[in-house]
């Protein structure tokens, strides 16, 4: 897992190749709703500019699947980029060929060019040799920064790798080192608090978390599944009723290795899942048959709560209720209050809870927010990623 880093290596007047994921949220005029993924990338682009790089930054944005779509152009990201670095970014229509290697060719030292969105490329996918070596063949170095898309083998990614030497940007290494840690020494008692919608999406997840965490606190639709294959009857809620026999041996499990499992106790339902309606806070055992699960309930977002303040560790994926609809937020954001007040280490994975820690305005009081969704998800499960797995190793040098 101890990759080579950026700084290990010789950049002054090189033309390096940036591996950066620069898939940010767009409106429907495509204005950037979200910069964090372009702020992100900042600390290695600005390292190389400092150093005299010749910066060639290759991204993808959105999923164009091999077409070339002017929606999904990242001539957008270019103007805001630029801003952010306070200098000049060149942008390139393509990604390979005769009009790039002229532009590339032009870089001067500290100079940066991003290129147009690699997914307008079959190739990229495919993780295609041809299309790996002719982008290689625009720089000296590879430097892979891109952990939202590191569990990807694609050209960009991955295939590149095997054409250039290939090190880790200081984003890559603080996504993997933080989650590493937490994984493999956490300060205890270390809490997983895994939500979202179903178990089927979070299996992986969970059961590599049973293998070492103390507590896992499980929220969100996917405890429904849990507490229907205990005997409780749950009205209208979701259930994923092929799960429950999975649902008990995760139960089972987490016995046998002494993990605390905790599920809701109280729960917060109301007939219907929309804004403003009229909705109750019910123990478990309560529910009416036309109602429906939509958050979880005030004793049990206190009992989570607890167990997240006290924690030496906590990694958090995944919402606990409906919080896009204000009355069913508050479970969540009692979770993201309470990391915010651990003094342990706290990291948060996946797209709905970084949102629900950002709209909280409590990012800057976590430990690590990862700008991966899936790859942050397969992290945990314990995968290798193929982007990381690509880049050379510490030891090797
Ligand atoms: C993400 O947004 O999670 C990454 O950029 C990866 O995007 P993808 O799921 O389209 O590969």
């Amino acid at each position: 897992m101890d990759k080579m880093s950026v700084n290990e290596v010789p950049v002054q007047g090189k033309r390096v190749l940036v591996r950066v994921d620069f898939n940010v949220p767009v409106d429907e005029q495509c204005n950037i709703t979200d910069d964090t993924r372009i702020r992100a990338a900042l600390p290695t682009i600005q390292y190389l500019v400092r150093e005299g790089a010749k910066i060639i930054l290759v991204s993808h944005f959105g999923r164009p699947k091999g077409q070339v779509n002017p929606k999904y152009s990242l001539a957008p990201v270019a103007v805001r980029l630029a801003e952010l670095l306070g200098q000049k970014v060149d942008f390139a229509n393509e990604c390979i060929g005769k009009a790039v290697k002229q532009k590339v060719s032009s870089l001067e030292d500290g100079q940066v060019l991003l290129l147009e969105n690699i997914r307008f490329y079959p190739g990229e996918e495919k993780n295609d040799p041809g299309f790996a070596q002719e982008l290689a063949g625009l720089a000296e170095l590879f430097v892979n920064d891109a952990f939202g898309t590191a569990h990807r083998a694609h050209t960009s990614t991955e295939g590149v790798a095997h054409y250039l030497p290939a090190v880790a940007g200081f984003l890559m290494l603080k996504e993997i080192e933080t989650m590493g840690k937490a994984l493999q020494s956490p300060e205890r008692p270390f809490v997983a608090i895994i939500g979202g919608a179903k178990v089927g999406d979070k299996i992986g997840v969970i059961e590599n978390l049973l293998e070492k965490v103390d507590t896992l606190l499980i929220g969100g639709g996917m405890a429904n599944t849990f507490l229907k294959a205990q005997g409780y009857k749950l009205g209208k809620s979701l259930v994923e009723d092929d799960k429950l026999d999975l649902a008990q041996l995760i139960m089972l499990k987490a016995q046998e290795r002494e993990v605390l499992l905790e599920l809701p106790d109280d729960v917060l339902v109301a007939t219907v899942m929309e804004a403003d309606v009229p909705f109750r806070n019910v123990q478990v055992w309560g529910i009416d048959e036309d109602e429906i699960i939509l958050d979880i309930g005030v004793a049990t977002a206190a009992k989570f709560g607890k167990h997240i303040i006290n924690a030496g560790t906590v990694v958090w994926n995944g919402p606990m209720g409906v919080f896009e609809i204000p009355s069913f937020a508050k479970g969540t954001q009692v979770v993201a209050q309470a990391m915010a007040l651990c003094k342990g280490a706290t990291i948060v994975g996946g797209g709905d809870s970084v949102a629900a820690v950002k709209k909280l305005q409590v990012s800057d009081k976590l430990t690590h927010i990862s700008t991966g969704g899936g790859a942050s998800l397969e992290f945990l499960e314990g995968r290798i990623l193929p982007g990381v797995a690509a880049l050379k190793d510490k030891k090797s040098e």
